[in-house]
């Protein structure tokens, strides 16, 4: 999934832009984060270091959470608190690189995650992609130079078609 380039052609509903630097990627993931309401889930797809925590890192931010964002590395699971104005609702930074075995995924209890009232944000999702939920957007990030990526974002079901369609309009409109 992560290693496939991104179409040229993009589906409708879907939206595609250029991000030119890390501060650029923590921006648009700060003004997604700001659309964000309880029991969203996000998944990022793309290779190591193509700037899936970045973006983790604007969308908390977008949320109000004052919590330093970093890689999930001996726990699989980082939990950030949102801002008042976003009901200080619970962020999990889920990362699941380092996720053994599919045993291991129960242990986890990311169902309860997602079905839950806070934002669930995964980074190698594709790990599990036998258990995610129809619903959600996925957000692929393709390496095109040093500092450049291509971003597109993708929705599933209408939360997130929605979701997109309100992000467009207050980034790019
Ligand atoms: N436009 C850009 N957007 C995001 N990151 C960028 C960009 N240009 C360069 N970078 C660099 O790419 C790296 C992204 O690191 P980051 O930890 O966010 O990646 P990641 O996708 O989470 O990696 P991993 O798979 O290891 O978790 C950083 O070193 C960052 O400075
Ligand atoms: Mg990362």
């Amino acid at each position: 999934m992560s290693d496939q380039r991104l179409p040229a052609v993009q589906a409708i509903n879907q939206l595609d832009f250029m991000s030119h630097s890390p501060a650029q990627t923590e921006r648009v993931g700060q003004r997604l984060g700001e659309q964000l309401q309880p029991g969203d889930l996000v998944l990022l797809i793309g290779t190591f270091g193509v700037g899936k925590t970045h973006l983790v890192k604007g969308l908390a931010r977008g949320l109000g959470a004052d919590d330093l964002v970093t890689s999930p590395s001996f726990v699989l699971v980082n939990e950030y608190r949102a801002g008042p104005q976003h009901q200080a609702m619970p962020i999990y930074h889920v990362d699941l690189y380092r996720l053994a075995e599919t045993a291991e995924l129960a242990t986890l209890g990311l169902e309860e995650l997602w079905a839950g009232d806070g934002i669930c944000l995964i980074e190698w999702p594709e790990r599990v992609a036998q258990s995610l939920p129809a619903e959600h957007l996925a957000i692929h990030i393709q390496h095109l130079s040093e500092t450049k990526r291509r971003m597109r974002l993708a929705p599933h079901g209408p939360r997130y078609v929605s979701l997109v369609g309100t992000f467009k309009g207050t980034t790019f409109g």
